[in-house]
């Protein structure tokens, strides 16, 4: 077992070569005291707090909104809370929605780490109910092995990125979308594959609308608020940061290409991302799906969004997100109007096969935790 989860976490044989960085962070004493832990799980549980190194590095893989990381943990012997770091919120989601999801990954990715551990994790959501900014409380259940399924999400945990560049050819792998599907019910969301043909032509219609308006106002609050949180949260070529998105992560040049969803801009015409290398559009564009508009609900469908990219990475599947248009409520009503009829779509995604493994950055465990 122990021998398992260095496997892991060593994954040499593939492109990783921005993974180097984030092993270096993930110590092997961390890995290898859970690995102990999962040789042995007992009845009396984890000292989480002596592993909280491992826990909160997993954790703080997640996706996150620009990269923003908008989270905080405390870790005590026997349970890890996880708080929404408002400090971190954009103001172009004053509602807090893309910061929760955000956290919601995080809370996912942190449920896995104690599956490594060789327990249940049991998430106790919005515990103290005076308390909004405390998402979520997490012990160690009942001891249960890690399942297959399990270790290869973990697995993927290093090269999972949001990918920004082309998808080689090609449909998902065979029964993978299925899985998918399933993964988000099973976090109380849902997965809504738009098929190619009338509802593909649907969707692009509402987003065209929606960037139609956008050119109309350039200078509008909403989107000169946009374009200075976007260069708040980008990073030049070479920039060391540990947060925000950095130039080898995003395009030149937002892609506008026929088949492709429109892209937010990252480089605002300065000339720091990659080529736009176009390739095939994606072979599956979906929409995820929250059961309604409260804080309980983007915080499962940020679960949901880490457990679908996961299962999906571990297939070296990769995803493009979209949430910019989803700001609107206008778009998120036609959305729901014509494409997914229940509940309360929050993200655009656009997945398809890569071979390769773009991490970006994350500040250190130290700094998003506060032991007890
Ligand atoms: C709630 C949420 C909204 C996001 N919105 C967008 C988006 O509109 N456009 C985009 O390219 N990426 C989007 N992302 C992806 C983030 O930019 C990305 O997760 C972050 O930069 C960290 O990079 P990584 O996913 O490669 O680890 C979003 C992610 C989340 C969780």
């Amino acid at each position: 077992m122990a021998e398992d989860l260095l496997r892991a976490f060593s994954l040499a044989s593939r492109d990783l070569r921005p993974c180097r960085l984030w092993r270096a962070q993930l110590s092997v004493r961390n890995v290898s005291k859970a690995s102990k832990a999962a040789q042995n799980p007992g009845p009396a549980g984890p000292d989480l707090a002596g592993r909280a190194g491992y826990l909160v590095e997993v954790a703080a893989r997640a996706p996150s909104v620009h990269n923003t990381q908008p989270w905080r943990f405390t870790v005590t012997e026997d349970a890890v809370e996880l708080y929404a770091d408002a400090g971190r919120q954009l103001l172009e989601d004053p509602a807090g929605r893309e910061m929760t999801i955000s956290c919601g990954a995080a809370l996912f990715g942190l449920r896995l780490a104690i599956r490594s551990l060789g327990y249940q994790p049991e998430a106790d959501l919005f515990p103290e109910p005076g308390q909004r900014q405390l998402l979520a409380r997490v012990r160690a259940g009942l001891p249960a092995p890690m399942t297959h399924d399990e270790r290869a999400m973990l697995q993927a945990v290093p090269h999972r990125h949001t990918h920004r560049g082309a998808f080689e050819p090609g449909p998902l792998p065979g029964g993978l979308l299925a899985r998918l599907k399933d993964d988000a019910a099973a976090e109380g969301a849902t997965l809504v594959v738009v098929e190619g043909g009338p509802a593909y032509r649907r969707l692009t219609k509402i987003l065209g609308a929606w960037s139609r308006k956008r050119d109309l106002y350039p200078t509008s609050h909403a989107e000169i608020q946009a374009q200075t949180e976007t260069q708040r949260w980008t990073r030049e070529p070479g920039s060391q940061a540990r947060d925000g998105v950095p130039a080898h992560a995003f395009p030149a040049a937002a892609g506008r290409e026929p088949g492709h969803l429109p892209q937010r801009d990252f480089d605002l015409g300065r000339g720091w991302g990659f080529s736009p290398s176009g390739g095939p559009p994606a072979p599956v564009t979906a929409v995820l799906v929250a059961r309604g508009e409260d804080e309980q609900s983007w915080l499962r469908a940020g679960q949901a969004l880490q457990r679908i990219l996961l299962r999906a990475a571990s297939q070296w599947v990769f995803a493009g997100l979209q949430t910019q248009p989803l700001q609107s409520a206008s778009v998120r009503a036609q959305i729901r109007g014509s494409l997914t009829p229940t509940g309360s779509p929050q993200l655009l995604l656009e997945l398809g096969v890569a071979r390769t493994a773009h991490p970006t950055a994350r500040r250190p465990a130290s700094e998003v935790s506060t032991d007890r």
